[in-house]
């Protein structure tokens, strides 16, 4: 059956919206006795105790001794491990060293002061460029195509930019964190903030060796993770052994807002040198971007791109390594930086050739979808009324206008399966084992049950319908990466819902004398279809089943989805040439998504990475003491991150292209975010800043008003 969209495309509040809102909600954090025995299904634990991680200050450093025995004999103290041994080495300020449990969060605090460590200190560097230059770097990541750079002998134009961006931190509002407890000898019961709960179980089950039937693993709500919560994280098998250490009793691992910021992965920076040619009537011709930067002790800081045709192009990357927590994708990993790179030269040759910035971007885009986005968004920004030439403004208060472009993929795959069940009483009954990160995929699966029977919005949203997600026990579904949930889990569960339909259509249509393929379900009725008044309400209809319920199971499926989606943004920013002060007044955000599934939290996924892309144009950036080799701004008052004070008007305006099928959209609006900004700032003021986040000091530097 074809997708009505009784329910798909409308704008539905999110199922779980009061039990977020009042509290009710239990996040990891929440978790507690006597809800742990709940989940266990009887009371297998008295007590809980709570579990911390001793870490590494220095950033780079051999264990010479380490003593836990003070720390053993504290009373309250049920479990004290060795992480890092005698001889072992760390690599980062914030490295793991010891675990304790406790009775209390207080008892396991002072039994980490009780831990005696002796380092010694070993070189280390937390700078990008100084490592770069003592040539602590990965080999070159090389692609060439057309004719390379031998390409620009054909431009007519050229111009250079150097680009740089710093690292940024996920900062998910809910911190990392787990409760883990073996509710027998071969049996775990874990609670996790993750974005992927079947690998998490996987993983433990791995570390602890257990079969993974054997570990169950629960996260029904999420305060999000944007990327950072995309694998196991240390501290859950660490927490599994601290509880197995003292009897299995559960352990609460919650990590403070420090560790979260020196471990859990960070956004890598970038030096870009980008060069772009051109022919005069702004054909582009060829692309070069020489570039590097760090993902830490780990890797991952290579940049996607160039987006636009270029003929002939050569980008060669480099990943530097230095003393500071790995990297990890962070929502659209790298596409910002890369895209505020090449818009910014884009931006510069528009400059340069006297034409028209959007038109330029058209003239290029080799996307028909988002050459009808740019349309709409130079429309609804009013960049023909307002758009005047760089830095032709002279008054204290200058107002820019820029914009920028972003390209994802989206699609979903196999791999999740559902179950929906119909109760006699119309009771409808949705499981899944999926995540819902904070996107609204529990509304998004509730959605795609409804509409496949036929439910109204209102039913959905009423207590006869409920959506069990966030538990390994539930059919398995993959993880919450690169905005593919939607469209992996969407089919999924239609699937299971138009087979259990097709059993209550058989039931109503003996009851009915027509033959079941005569049925329609739509607007909480089944009706024959050419004579819509005979049929039953859904209640009337479910009173017919000869059981308490029917169920069935359904997987994912082709046909119903489809990948790649296009986006731009425009900004429209003023900025106080007296304070520096970059204030932007609008964002038009204008992007795709296929079909629409739920048009209220799609809005709210491009408003969300807006806030998150203007936060990393304008604030964000993490500060490392070259001295000490540690993170200076590991905390929410020194790391700053968009508050309201800094939002402008968001305008969300969102394609709905059914045909197409579900695409995913939780990325991809982050992405022409900080570009579109920069544009708009070098466009008020005739300079163009080069490195975010723009800050005032930055700003009144360009103006040479104070010196970089
Ligand atoms: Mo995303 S960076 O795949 O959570």
């Amino acid at each position: 059956m074809a997708i009505q969209g009784g329910v798909t495309g409308q704008r539905i509040p999110r199922l779980d919206a009061v039990a977020k809102v009042t509290g009710k909600a239990k996040y990891t954090a929440d978790i507690n006795l006597p809800d742990l025995n709940r989940y266990a299904g009887k009371p297998v634990w008295e007590k809980m105790l709570f579990g911390k991680i001793l870490r590494c200050p220095l950033p780079h450093a051999r264990v010479r001794r380490i003593d836990i025995s003070k720390a053993e004999k504290l009373p309250g103290v049920r479990a004290v491990m060795i992480i890092a041994k005698e001889g072992a080495e760390l690599r980062y300020a914030g490295e793991a060293v010891a675990a304790v449990a406790a009775e209390s969060e207080e008892i396991a605090e002072d039994a980490l002061r009780l831990i005696e460590v002796e380092y010694e200190s070993l070189p280390f560097e937390v700078d990008t460029d100084r490592a770069y230059e003592k040539g602590q770097r990965g080999s070159p990541r090389v692609n060439r195509w057309g004719e390379g750079e031998d390409g620009f002998k054909e431009a007519e134009v050229t111009v250079e930019v150097t680009v740089r961006t710093p690292v940024q931190i996920h900062t998910p509002l809910e911190a990392h964190g787990s409760v883990v407890g073996w509710e027998a000898p071969d049996r775990i019961l874990a609670f996790d903030s993750t974005q992927v709960l079947f690998a998490v179980r996987d993983s433990l089950a791995r570390e602890v060796q257990l079969p993974p039937e054997k570990v169950r693993v629960i996260c029904e709500y999420m305060g999000g993770g944007f990327g950072s919560k995309l694998w196991m994280h240390q501290h859950v098998p660490i927490a599994a052994r601290l509880s197995r250490m003292a009897g299995g009793l559960p352990v609460k691992l919650i990590l403070s807002r420090k560790e979260v910021f020196l471990t859990t992965g960070n956004n890598p920076d970038s030096v870009q040198h980008i060069r772009i040619g051109a022919k005069k009537d702004g054909t582009f011709v060829a692309f070069y971007r020489r570039s590097y930067g760090t993902g830490g002790v780990g890797g991952g800081a290579d940049l996607p791109g160039p987006y636009y045709r270029f003929q002939h192009g050569f980008v060669e990357h480099y990943d530097v390594f230095t003393n500071a927590g790995p990297s990890a994708p962070l929502r659209a990993p790298k596409h910002p930086q890369a895209v505020f790179g090449v818009e910014s030269a884009i931006d510069e040759l528009a400059r340069v050739l006297g034409i028209d910035p959007v038109e330029l971007r058209i003239k290029n885009d080799p996307n028909e979808i988002r050459r009808k986005e740019w349309q709409i968004g130079a429309e609804r920004i009013g960049w023909k009324q307002k758009w005047q030439p760089w830095g032709s403004q002279t008054g204290v208060k200058r107002r820019g206008l820029g914009c920028a472009a972003s390209a994802w993929g989206g699609g979903g795959g196999p791999g999740s399966q559902a179950e929906v069940r119909i109760h006699r009483n119309g009771t409808v009954e949705v499981l899944l084992g999926t995540q819902d990160i904070g996107t609204g995929t529990r509304t998004v699966v509730g959605i795609a049950a409804a509409e496949a029977l036929g439910l109204t919005p209102e039913f959905l949203r009423s207590d006869k319908f409920v959506v069990y997600i966030g538990d390994t026990r539930l059919g398995r579904s993959g993880g919450s990466g690169g905005s593919t949930t939607a469209a992996s889990v969407y089919p999924a569960v239609y699937d299971a819902a138009e087979k259990v339909l097709r059993r209550l259509l058989d039931i109503v249509a003996q009851k009915l004398g027509v033959s079941a393929d005569q049925l329609v379900a739509r607007d909480g009725r089944i009706f024959v279809r050419d004579n819509p008044q005979k049929g039953l309400r859904w209640e009337e209809a479910t009173k017919l089943l000869p059981t308490d319920l029917i169920s069935e199971r359904g997987e994912w499926r082709r046909g119903m989805t489809g990948s790649g989606v296009g986006g731009v943004q425009f900004a429209e920013v003023e900025v106080d040439t007296e304070t520096g002060k970059v204030q932007v007044i609008k964002i038009v955000a204008v992007h795709d998504c296929g079909r629409v599934i739920n048009r209220l939290t799609a809005e709210g996924q491009i408003i969300g990475g807006v806030v998150q892309g203007l936060s990393f144009a304008l604030l964000e950036g993490r500060i490392m003491d070259k001295q000490t080799g540690r993170m200076v701004n590991a905390d929410m008052e020194n790391y700053k991150i968009a508050g309201s004070l800094e939002i402008p008007e968001i305008e969300a305006i969102l394609l709905d292209m059914p045909e197409r099928g579900v695409i995913g959209l939780g990325e991809p609006p982050i992405i022409p975010t900080a570009a579109a900004i920069a544009n708009a700032v070098a466009n008020a003021l005739g300079v163009r800043i080069t490195s975010l986040p723009i800050t005032p000091d930055k700003v009144l530097a360009a103006l040479g008003k104070v010196k970089s």
